[in-house]
């Protein structure tokens, strides 16, 4: 099954639209489509956020609720989720001051029509390529932060007086580790990950053992010590493990993208 990405198309109809539409139906994408900034925003409340963003600034303004391509970019800029997704706009205005005047920073490129259709397409991998290069950093600081985390219980396990401390830091560690997985899951899901299930199944049974640990070290079944944390230790480097083979994955079709 191929990688699997998804793209908002916020362009009237017409030929640009067509060609545009043309030029994306042959790859691994799938585009959703949106004639104005009132259907858009409309479709934006309903849906997932999207790997990439392309959207027409010169949109016509229409209907009761009237939202233009800039405002649109404003209200995008504001919205959890959608504010950090790359977006590629288009503009018939040669007027250099564009990019100053939107409020969102993750604006990829901005493309003056009529475009060269390589140069279109050159950017849409190009975007794409810097989001996956996203994910995978988000993947590795993540990871980074629950190494910490286990290195502090670590520095607390053996300290008799931070009983306390251990138990926070361990529900912490319980949480940030559910959260993580979940992160990982989502963006496996949405892009067709091969190896998702087993990758799925993994991450379940890593959170159940460190699930049932937590329980017998708040119980006071199991006692905190280093070794203990050495068990917490095991199940976050077999995650770590597993998303080697997970990262390669990405980082080849971030190469495969830019060919
Ligand atoms: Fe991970
Ligand atoms: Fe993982």
């Amino acid at each position: 099954m191929p990688v699997h990405f998804s793209i908002l198309l916020i362009e009237p109809p017409g030929i640009d639209s067509q060609l545009i539409n043309l030029m994306l139906a042959p790859e691994n994408f799938h585009v959703s489509a949106a004639e104005c900034g009132t259907e858009a925003w409309n479709l934006i409340q309903e849906s997932e956020p999207p790997d990439l963003v392309v959207i027409d600034i010169d949109l016509p303004v229409s209907g009761q609720i009237r939202i233009g391509g800039n405002q649109l970019l404003q209200l995008l800029g504001k919205k959890s989720g959608w504010c950090d997704v790359p977006k590629i706009i288009l503009t018939t205005s040669q007027n250099s001051s564009i990019p100053k005047q939107l409020p969102v920073s993750q604006i990829e490129a901005i493309i003056l029509k009529p475009y060269d259709p390589r140069r279109f397409m050159e950017e849409i991998y190009g975007s794409l390529s810097k989001h996956l290069d996203r994910h995978i950093q988000e993947v590795n600081r993540q990871h980074i932060h629950l190494a910490s985390l286990i290195q502090e219980l670590s520095t607390l396990s053996s300290k008799a007086s931070e009983k306390n401390a251990f138990h926070q830091k361990l529900k912490a560690f319980l949480e940030f580790t559910s959260h993580h997985f979940a992160f990982e899951e989502k963006f496996m899901c949405q892009h067709n990950y091969p190896d998702f299930s087993t990758h799925h199944q993994n991450h379940n049974q890593l959170l159940t053992e460190t699930n049932t640990l937590v329980s017998e070290i708040v119980s006071g079944s199991r006692p905190i010590q280093p070794k203990t944390v050495d068990l917490l230790k095991r199940d976050f480097f077999d995650d770590v493990s597993d998303d080697e083979r997970y990262i390669t994955f990405l980082k080849k079709v971030r190469t495969d993208l830019m060919r």
